[in-house]
């Protein structure tokens, strides 16, 4: 895998035949699949939950999938993803009491902890538990909805937390999520992402393959 990773959403896809459009970008590069979950509660849509990620796995998909639980409460969902097949689970601050247990709760159940931050919460949580802490994810829209406009102040989010994460010296992926394409990837990058959802900047268009690759030619300059 790459330095950059590219995590196609699938909320952008055509549910009727998920499985062949997971393969579809899988065959066009992908390097993990973004499967957001809202509950209709912490956020105003209803998109998918973990018997889809198990339809999934039994169809055969292999590659890493990033759960992004935009549901409250979460904890008892957790174990339910876990038992899925989910690789990384990020859950939003907002969205448990008990940050630090729920990111515990996904370390013990074996897969990669997220925290995420919405386009208006301070990266305060962070600094106190970076030791429980796989991946950042900095919301460049509001969460509930795909094709929003990228907002521009998750940029200098970006910059900061990718300060703190050089400075706790961890190893802790950086994702940004909300409105990403091939025209804004690179200012994400110089930013301090390294990982990059994009659903209907991929779904929407006719060639997979070339989306990600004019990504890829992007974060190369
Ligand atoms: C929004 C989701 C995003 C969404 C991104 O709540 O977390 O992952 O699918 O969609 P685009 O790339 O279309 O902004
Ligand atoms: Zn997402």
């Amino acid at each position: 895998m790459s330095k950059y990773w590219i995590a196609p959403s699938i909320l952008a896809a055509d549910f009727a035949r998920l499985g062949e459009e997971v393969d579809a970008v899988v065959a066009a590069g992908a390097d993990l699949i973004h499967f957001d979950v809202m509950d209709n509660h912490y956020v105003p849509n209803l998109s998918i939950g973990p018997l889809v990620l198990t339809s999934l796995r039994k169809h055969g998909v292999r590659v890493p999938i990033d759960v992004h639980l935009m549901v409250k409460p979460v904890d008892r969902l957790i174990g339910d993803f876990l038992e899925a097949g989910a690789n990384y689970v990020s859950i939003h601050p907002e969205a448990t009491e008990h940050v630090h247990r729920s990111l515990g709760l996904i370390r013990e159940g074996g897969a990669k902890a997220g925290l995420v931050f919405n386009p208006a919460t301070p990266l305060d949580h962070l600094a106190h538990v970076l030791d429980l802490v796989d991946l950042v994810l900095i919301m460049s829209v509001n969460p509930g909805f795909g094709g929003q406009q990228f907002i521009a102040s998750s940029l200098a989010k970006l910059t900061d937390a990718r300060e703190i994460i050089e400075s706790s010296g961890r190893e802790i992926r950086l994702e940004i999520d909300g409105g990403i394409k091939p025209a804004n990837i690179a200012d994400a990058a110089r930013a301090g992402a390294d990982t990059f959802v994009a659903g209907s900047a991929i779904f929407g268009t006719p060639d997979y393959a070339a989306t990600i690759a004019s990504m890829r030619r992007a974060l190369a300059e």
